[in-house]
């Protein structure tokens, strides 16, 4: 087990109506003036935004709105968001919405708290964050898991790149998780969630690091419960029980426990990201659509690593390694396509792409040669491209 920090600050309060509680929280955490932000017309529509503005007022809170997030955020609204932050004077920010709405709150309260630097030059790693207002999350979707962890994602669309900055300074101050909030999902979206969930244990479960029994435990029962219940959920979208084991998973999946002690890969999530870039993608279908190219190309490097991973969560017989590990993979492909998620480029909608566009995407997704990605198969310009290549069809 390698040396880590564990800090998972983030006050979580689960269960039916929860979110009612909304102000308390807020003054808990020394808020006074708060600019709520929230997406598109989702949580007008389920009476969600009515409802948290009622508990504001009759707290005698006073806030502002920010509507109109878009998933795969854009920096421009962030920034907008800022420009009203710090006009109004807020001293919290609320998201109401996933991680595309909770990502925007992040960059927000870090522009309000830092108003002299370019927002973009904190994704760019130009310059650091050193203060940030508190955020408070009330979770409509259980997918990225950014209401407990480190990482703000945004698009810059000038530049036609999607980064993701990690900070301590992201955490959440609370998050409200109320699994009935989830039912007016489409099935869409929960399979998505289900994918980016799974995947971001999976791209910390890949990992070169050995002997880390408790971590790698944590894992696989994770990753358990998330296959049985994702099923159960796409049946029923209304299932409390299925709903509450997806929206818990979500957190936990991307607090770092899963991959507590071990270097992280996240390679899937780095060749994710570019398709979205591009083609304005859902997060958890760019995943999807190439994992299976990215396991096929990755798992010699340690087919043992696989073939456990075939045997404790899919229960795979296979004779020897190399059976079990390709084993594992196919079923969570067969699984995958049981969502309904894509498994390669024309799944994803966007058709069999051009040689030049695969190049352009290997480039963008190594930083155009600054940077690797991945640890469990370290993969440069030439590797993204092939995995790409994979999954082009
Ligand atoms: O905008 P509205 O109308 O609210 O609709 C949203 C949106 O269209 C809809 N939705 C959300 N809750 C709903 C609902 N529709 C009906 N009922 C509800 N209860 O779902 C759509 C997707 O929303 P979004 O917030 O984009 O989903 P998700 O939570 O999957 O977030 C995706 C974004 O998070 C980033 C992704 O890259 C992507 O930009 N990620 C952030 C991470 C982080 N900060 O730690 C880690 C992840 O790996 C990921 O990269
Ligand atoms: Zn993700």
């Amino acid at each position: 087990m390698n040396g880590f920090t564990y800090y998972s600050p983030t006050k979580v309060l689960f269960g039916r109506g929860c979110e009612r509680n909304v102000a308390a929280e807020i003054r808990a955490f020394g808020g006074k003036k708060i600019l709520l932000v929230y997406g598109g017309h989702s949580a007008e529509k389920s009476g969600l935004l009515a409802k948290v503005g009622r508990a504001l007022e009759e707290a005698g809170l006073a806030y502002r709105s920010l509507g109109g997030v878009k998933p795969n955020p854009r920096l421009e609204l962030a920034e907008k968001g800022v420009s009203l932050a710090v006009e109004y004077g807020a001293d919290f920010i609320l998201a109401v919405g996933g991680g595309s709405v909770i990502d925007t709150a992040k960059a927000i309260a870090l522009g309000a708290a830092n108003p002299g630097t370019n927002l973009w030059d904190f994704w760019l790693q130009k310059a650091k964050p050193e203060a940030s207002l508190p955020v408070g999350v009330i979770l409509t979707i259980s997918a990225s898991g950014s209401e407990a962890s480190e990482a703000a994602v945004l698009t810059n669309q000038d530049t036609g790149e999607k980064r993701g900055l990690s900070n301590e300074l992201n955490r959440p101050r609370f998050a409200f998780l109320d699994p009935e909030l989830t039912y007016t999902l489409p099935k869409y979206q929960i399979a998505c969630g289900i994918v980016d969930i799974m995947m971001h244990t999976l791209d910390r479960y890949f990992t070169p690091t050995e002997g880390n029994e408790l971590t790698d435990e944590i894992a696989e029962a994770l990753l358990r419960v998330v296959i049985r219940n994702g099923t159960k959920a796409l049946e029923r979208p209304d299932d409390y029980q299925a709903m509450s084991e997806l929206m818990w998973a979500g957190s936990l999946s991307h607090n770092d426990l899963t991959g507590l002690g071990a270097l992280k890969d996240f390679a899937v999530h780095q060749l994710g990201h570019e398709l979205s870039a591009m083609f304005d993608v859902a997060h958890g279908a760019s995943l999807s659509a190439v994992w299976s190219s990215w396991a096929h190309y990755c798992y010699r490097s340690k087919p043992e690593r696989f073939a456990r991973y075939a045997r404790n969560v899919w229960n795979a017989a296979g004779a020897d390694t190399e059976a079990a590990a390709l084993e594992g993979i196919e079923k969570t492909v067969a699984y995958f396509k049981s969502l309904n998620m894509p498994i390669d480029f024309s799944g994803l909608g966007i058709g069999v792409q051009r040689e030049e566009t695969l190049r352009e995407l290997a480039d963008r997704c190594v930083f155009r040669g600054e940077r690797k990605v991945g640890s469990f198969r370290v993969l440069d310009r030439s590797d993204v491209y092939q995995i790409y290549s994979l999954a082009n069809h």
